[in-house]
């Protein structure tokens, strides 16, 4: 192909997708309402999942979900349903990041709890089609993936506001192999998807009277899209400034070691931030708290909201055996997630503590990915008996007081 045909192409591609951003913008737009889950009977819970160790660690989070909820259920106010398909073989056979017929399932459905689901690379095993999340986050519009991690001995209590339809992420697959030498990929910044992010870290920490979200970018240098993020987080701090809440913005690298310093970590509380340095900060700090295993995802839109665990599939536990040796912590913090989400605030809390008190105070029954630690189900089992537990308020306040 002549050098004309080539850029004729790639104006071709270009054109498309700003053609399908434009249209985004103009869906986001148009979206006012937020679900009421209140008015919903019965609110239906869909579990997907997924590969790998997500087949148990889901059952695990869904026996808690079942659990906390049990007399929703039995009153017919929550049902769950099961979603099959979601599998890398079914998504492989139809060459699709979600079948249809699954993501009509899903949609039928007003929450999702979700296992990991397998994404595969060039040169893998399986065709190299698009990620489950990316697509699910982008079809169900869950712009919001909001993670918390806490580390109560260290005085640390952080949550990440992660964009989840757009930067680096939402034309992740629709990258241009322009000829034999050139490749590139495309970053997207829209003000309304970059505004509903900064907007919901505002608000939450408006709401738990926090004084303090920072922005994280690499405006610096990612000068288009990183510094349409980071002019809008300083305007909507001005709107914020009343409630005596102060912005500031780091650079992404800078970041990644301020996590690692402990004089300085724990001052950060809320931080909102474009979806790849949300993707490597989350890990980083899930990672401070104990290990990605232990760490909940919400990914929230206006009318369906998903939750998961921050971590992949791990498909090598399974080919080792060690699958049920897997750590169903994470999928289960964001059962927690889930249960405040929908409208049961108190009984969210309570799990947290339970998990808390299991994961980082007691310890009594803990996994270690192989057969020296705890079965997944041993986990569950433990972290049930202190929800039930009467002590468990008094427990968790001696233990965090204690720090
Ligand atoms: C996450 C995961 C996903 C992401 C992968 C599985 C596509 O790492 O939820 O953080 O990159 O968002
Ligand atoms: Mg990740």
């Amino acid at each position: 192909m002549g050098t004309k045909n080539t850029i004729k192409k790639a104006k071709d591609h270009f054109a498309q997708l700003i053609e399908e951003q434009l249209e985004r913008i103009e869906m986001m737009k148009a979206q006012t309402e937020w679900i009421d889950y209140r008015s919903l009977k019965p609110i239906l819970i869909g579990v997907c999942r997924g590969d790998g160790i997500g087949r148990i660690i889901s059952k695990h989070a869904q026996r808690v979900l079942e659990h906390m909820l049990r007399k929703e259920r039995a009153d017919g106010l929550v049902e769950f349903r099961d979603i099959e398909g979601l599998t890398i073989e079914n998504r492989a056979r139809c060459g699709k990041a979600i079948p249809d017929e699954v993501l009509d399932e899903i949609k039928k459905c007003h929450v999702i709890l979700k296992g990991p689901t397998t994404t595969p690379q060039e040169g893998d095993e399986w065709p190299n089609i698009e990620s489950a999340n990316v697509a699910m986050r982008r079809e169900l519009d869950l712009f919001a993936n909001v993670r918390p991690v806490k580390i109560p001995r260290e005085g640390i209590d952080w949550i990440f506001f992660r964009e989840n339809t757009e930067g680096a992420y939402v034309l992740g697959s629709r990258g241009l192999d322009v000829n034999e030498d050139l490749s590139i990929d495309f970053k997207v910044t829209t003000e309304q998807g970059a505004e509903r992010i900064i907007r919901m870290a505002f608000e939450y920490a408006k709401q738990n009277g926090l004084g303090r979200v920072t922005a994280v970018t690499k405006a610096n240098v990612v000068k288009t899209t990183d510094g349409r993020f980071s002019r809008l987080a300083k305007k909507i701090a001005d709107e914020y400034k009343g409630c005596g809440i102060k912005q500031d913005e780091w650079y992404i690298d800078i970041m990644t070691a301020k996590l690692l310093d402990p004089a300085r970590r724990k001052d950060f509380q809320v931080m909102v931030l474009p979806n790849l340095y949300g993707d490597i900060l989350t890990d980083e700090a899930a990672q401070l708290q104990g290990g990605v295993g232990t760490a909940g995802s919400a990914n929230i839109g206006k009318r369906w909201a998903m939750f998961e665990a921050v971590h992949g599939s791990a498909p090598r536990m399974v080919t080792e055996g060690r699958d049920i040796y897997a750590d169903p912590s994470s999928m289960i913090r964001a059962s927690a997630m889930l249960l405040g989400h929908i409208g049961f605030p108190e009984r969210a809390k309570h799990l947290d503590m339970a998990l808390e008190i299991c994961g980082q105070f007691e310890k009594k029954i803990v996994t270690t990915g192989r057969d020296t630690g705890a079965t997944g189900e041993e986990v569950t089992s433990y972290l049930l008996d202190w929800v039930d537990n009467p002590d468990l308020e008094n427990k968790w306040q001696e233990y965090t007081e204690g720090q």
